[in-house]
């Protein structure tokens, strides 16, 4: 009992020692002027040293996908050093394999700059923007999620896979003392390109959550950037099988009214998993999309369905019913998007399905 009160102790009084040391790195440092050479100079520019790589590219516009909002746990914002930025950090290996160890590749959000540097990017991070954006509607979808309507300012478009995600800046107010990002996943369709629509979850004392929940409204500004990801629809005939879980059905959505406008006319079924009825939403557009792909099958599961409303649909873990359903995988795409608790399962029960990997799809959101 000693030991273990002793070593949250000693591991308590670490934290405090690495917070204290970071925020005085971040006021007295002075790492004069660094110089940031990308692509051998495709980009160049200096800027005061000190701050993350991450932050200071973003300051610059040059955007690495992020999903965590620079908190080291997402793995996105990979960028190749070949030149200065220190020691890799014990918070950057796990993301990392041996071949990215090897090439220098390093988690942008971890690394100080103390020097110049010398990175190399994809390309394709070139073409992510900053967009300026004014909210043009906030509804309630269920007791917990709200939609956020947001119409593009400038620029006033926006060129997206459906699927994707683009980052929300939350600026300082009472819940943050600074402006932080979060990943949200566009709902709207991507042939729409002058609006989007987020589905936002209530997440207890979350910063962006609370912020967006009970301070955001129509009429405001709302700074986003992207778009990011790799989860969309890849070209082929196969069946597919989508699994959501709340606000996890947003980008299939996209992706499902892609289906609908190309048109593409394949086997299709969305199993979409949520507590009880009331937390059912977009319930009218997925009966749309079913008149509009007659191949596209919808299976709503209910963890605990509410005694007073009756309902006779699936029951227990979205994972649950998929088991019941699936017996043969092989053939199966799937796309799945939502917790990371439901993503694990799903994606260890449909490779025992015989789905294999390369084509199973997903975002978590975690
Ligand atoms: C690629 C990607 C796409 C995403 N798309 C969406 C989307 O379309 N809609 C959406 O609502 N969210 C989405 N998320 C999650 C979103 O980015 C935020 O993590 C989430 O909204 C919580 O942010 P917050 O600032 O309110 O909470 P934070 O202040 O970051 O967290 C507060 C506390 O809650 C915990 N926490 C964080 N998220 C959750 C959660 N989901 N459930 C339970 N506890 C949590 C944290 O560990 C922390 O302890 C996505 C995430 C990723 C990686
Ligand atoms: S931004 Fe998520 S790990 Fe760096």
């Amino acid at each position: 009992m000693t030991l273990v009160f002793g070593l949250l102790l000693l591991s308590g009084l670490c934290a405090v020692l690495a917070l204290l040391l970071e925020a005085a790195n971040t006021v007295f440092a002075d790492y004069g002027p660094c110089r940031i050479t990308i692509n051998e100079g495709a980009k160049e520019f200096t800027v005061k040293g000190g701050g993350r790589l991450l932050s200071t590219l973003m300051d610059q516009g040059v955007f690495i996908p992020s999903a965590c909002g620079g908190r080291g746990s997402c793995g996105l914002c990979k960028v190749t050093v070949l030149e200065g930025g220190g020691p890799i950090l014990p918070t950057e290996t796990p993301y990392m394999n041996d071949e990215e160890l090897r090439r220098g590749t390093r988690l942008s959000c971890q690394v100080r700059l103390r020097g110049d540097v010398r990175l190399e990017i994809p390309e394709a991070f070139f073409l992510i923007k900053e967009f300026r954006t004014q909210v043009v509607g906030l509804k309630p979808l269920t007791p917990f999620i709200k939609e956020v309507h947001l119409k593009l300012i400038e620029p006033q478009e926006i060129v997206f896979k459906p699927g994707q995600f683009i980052q929300f800046q939350v600026p300082e107010y009472e819940g943050s003392s600074e402006p932080v990002y979060r990943a949200y996943s566009i709902a709207s369709p991507a042939s729409l390109n002058t609006e989007i629509k987020l589905v936002v979850t209530r997440v207890e004392r979350g910063i962006a959550t609370t912020y967006i929940h009970d301070i955001l409204k129509v009429g405001e500004g709302v700074i986003i950037n992207g778009p990011y990801g790799d989860f969309y629809l890849r070209r082929s005939d196969r069946p597919m099988v989508m699994i959501g879980t709340g606000s996890g059905l947003a980008p299939l959505m996209s992706i499902l009214y892609q289906m609908a406008e190309e048109p593409i006319d394949r086997p299709c079924t969305l199993y979409f998993g949520v507590r009880s009825q009331q937390d059912l939403f977009y319930q009218d557009e997925i009966h749309g999309l079913m008149r509009a792909l007659p191949r596209f099958r919808y299976v709503p599961v209910l963890s605990e369905p509410s005694l007073e409303n009756h309902w006779d649909g699936e029951t227990g873990l979205v994972t649950d019913a998929v088991a019941r359903d699936v017996t043969d995988g092989s053939q199966l795409e799937a796309y799945l998007c939502g917790n990371p608790l439901m993503i694990n399962a799903a994606v260890k029960l449909l490779t025992a399905k015989g789905v294999t990997e390369d084509r199973i799809f997903f975002d978590k959101f975690g």
